[in-house]
């Protein structure tokens, strides 16, 4: 290869089934525009720059650097290919809920394909970062490695395909993140614990999540906005009752409900990161990002091509 070679990888949202779904049951997420992109550049020796952080990784199995680890599997996966230097440029906050580790993944990927001239689709590609995905979080169930490679609206739920859902119309998202970073590993660590010591009340979280994610798909393909805010709001409090919410994420729901979001919740692994709100339009959904006081924005979901 003589020319650089981009990647992308989104971000995603979790509207509904984040943790229930490490556990097998089904998840909604939507990916989103800001994301990671990644360049790969002809270079003497292996290299991984990211930006935003000022650092460069090489690849190397043993090290302790998870990141180390992981990039070195994922170009494991190319046989008899020149030496490589990504520059990667990274829009989403770390830590956040938004899917950034994947994304990064997902583009690294993606450059390398481009790079090399390997031809597989997005899912595949979704599919081969969820590799990328275990240095990081443990047990991730896979749904931000496909939504970073997919986008859209996807239903997800572990060992089946993807099913993408098509919207009746459009809604907004107000994202707005707590100012605290959390750790997906720990969050995951910390709900399986609370399940596996009340196995009856982890199969009811389950079986009501199994319901809501249901209830959201039928919201979003009939276009019921209000029924789609009822099933964030009680997830969110299937969310709370597992320990992941904190007074910051309560007060930005309370005052997301309170500026007219139809719903609003943690969004990811909580304990930190961001809460998303569901607004009927463009103006109340400025309405809510204003009332909030932090650092905000805005998604809008299902809009035609
Ligand atoms: O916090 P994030 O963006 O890494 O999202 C994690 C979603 C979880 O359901 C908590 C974990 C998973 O692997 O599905």
């Amino acid at each position: 290869m003589t020319n650089a070679a981009i990647g992308f990888g989104g971000g995603k949202i979790i509207l509904v089934g984040e943790h229930a779904v490490v556990h097998g049951a089904p998840a909604i997420a939507v990916g989103i525009g800001r994301g990671v992109s990644s360049i790969a550049h002809p270079a003497d020796r292996d290299s991984l720059q990211i930006e935003p952080w000022g650092k460069t990784w090489r690849p190397n199995a043993e090290s302790e650097d998870p990141l180390e680890r992981a990039f070195e599997r994922i170009l494991s996966r190319y046989a008899d290919r020149p030496p490589l230097r990504f520059v990667v440029r990274v829009a989403l906050p770390p830590g956040a809920g938004l899917g950034c580790s994947a994304a990064i993944g997902v583009s690294l990927i993606d450059a390398l394909d481009k790079a090399l001239g390997v031809l597989r689709s997005r899912a595949e590609l979704g599919s081969l970062a969820l590799e990328w995905e275990r240095f990081f979080h443990g047990d991730p169930s896979g749904i931000d490695n496909l939504a970073a490679a997919l986008g859209g609206l996807i239903c997800f739920q572990r060992s089946s395909p993807p099913r993408s859902i098509s919207p009746k119309s459009s809604f907004y998202l107000v994202v707005a993140h707590s100012g605290q970073r959390s750790s997906t590993k720990e969050m995951v660590a910390r709900v399986s614990r609370q399940l596996e010591q009340r196995p009856d009340w982890a199969r009811s979280v389950l079986d009501e999540v199994n319901t809501l994610a249901l209830r959201a798909e039928t919201a979003i393909r009939s276009g019921d906005l209000s029924a789609l805010g009822n099933v964030l709001d009680r997830n969110h409090a299937i969310l709370r009752s597992l320990n992941l919410s904190t007074p910051r994420l309560e007060g930005l729901c309370q005052a997301a409900r309170s500026a007219g979001a139809l719903g609003a919740k943690i969004t990811g692994a909580g304990g930190g990161g961001c809460m998303v709100a569901l607004a009927t339009g463009a103006e109340q959904a400025s309405r809510i990002a204003s009332a909030l006081e932090a650092e905000a924005f805005i998604e809008e979901v299902g809009r035609a091509a």
